[in-house]
């Protein structure tokens, strides 16, 4: 538990990939709680128009490609008074380590999932100190916390997430910044099309997101299967490494 905690009412907040699935969630549940203004990032801003349409006066579309240095640099001097940082953007293509494809596959999850996360929350992190109290909110996965051979090189990335959320929240520390890490299960988005497991909604997610930033919570698992491995992880890690050693695809 954090002692920094922070309701969305009246703040203004960044949220990568916000045009679809939980980014977007997010990005509406902030909206419908009262923030002051979300900065909506999207690779093509021309899917945000619906989004718009709906919330006129406080959600700024922002060209945002987290494997695009300019687009990033671009963001952050624009969006100077963000206080929440959602690291929502990321890919997922299925495959293990020997998979067809595999080294390649694994560069683009290095390059969105982690590299992108890390540059983003670099762009913004003098602005995040400025406007405190303030979170990042990174949204890594339960493959972060055991790897699935079936998306054994998504896993990887999602563990690199873990482990980088780790570090900031140590870092940041002294810094009145909550760093929360979010570790969800199947949920019911383009991502998890092709994933036959009972799934959560995206909507859910964000609003124990929201909860949890209220009651400054650091590791939050928002559906029924990630809190079962958020348990299993605390108590007996070997038991998910070997839970999911059985999603082989
Ligand atoms: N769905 C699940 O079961 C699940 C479970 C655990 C964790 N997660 C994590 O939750 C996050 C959101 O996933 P989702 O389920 O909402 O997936 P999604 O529906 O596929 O959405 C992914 C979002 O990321 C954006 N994105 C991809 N590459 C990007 C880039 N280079 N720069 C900026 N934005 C980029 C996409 O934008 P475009 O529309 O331009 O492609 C889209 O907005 C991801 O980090 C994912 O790993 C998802």
């Amino acid at each position: 538990m954090s002692t920094t905690k922070i309701s969305p009412e009246g703040k203004v907040a960044l949220v990568s990939g916000a045009n679809r699935g939980i980014g977007k969630a997010i990005a509406i549940s902030f909206l419908e709680k009262g923030a002051k203004k979300v900065y909506a990032g999207a690779r093509d801003v021309a899917t945000l128009d619906g989004l718009l349409s709906r919330y006129p006066d406080r959600l700024v579309p922002t060209h945002l490609d987290v494997t695009d240095d300019s687009s990033i640099v671009k963001a952050a001097e624009t969006a100077r008074d963000v206080q929440i940082l959602v690291n929502n953007a990321g890919v997922l293509q299925p495959g293990g380590f020997f998979s067809k494809d595999a080294l390649d596959a694994f560069k683009i999850h290095l390059d969105v999932n982690v590299w992108g996360l890390l540059k983003l929350s670099h762009a913004f992190i003098e602005i995040l100190k400025k406007n405190h109290p303030a979170a990042i909110i990174n949204i890594s996965s339960v493959a972060g916390l055991g790897n699935m051979p079936m998306i054994g090189s998504y896993s990887a990335t999602k563990a690199a997430v873990h482990s980088i959320t780790q570090g900031m929240r140590g870092e940041l520390a002294p810094d009145n910044i909550l760093v929360m890490g979010v570790y969800p299960g199947p949920i019911d988005t383009d991502m998890a099309k092709g994933i036959d497991l009972e799934k959560d909604s995206p909507e859910n997610v964000a609003s124990i997101i929201i909860q949890a930033l209220k009651e400054g919570e650091e590791d939050v698992f928002p559906d029924p299967m990630s809190k079962q491995v958020g348990t299993g992880y605390m108590t007996n890690p070997k038991s998910i490494e070997k839970m999911f050693a059985e999603y082989r695809g």
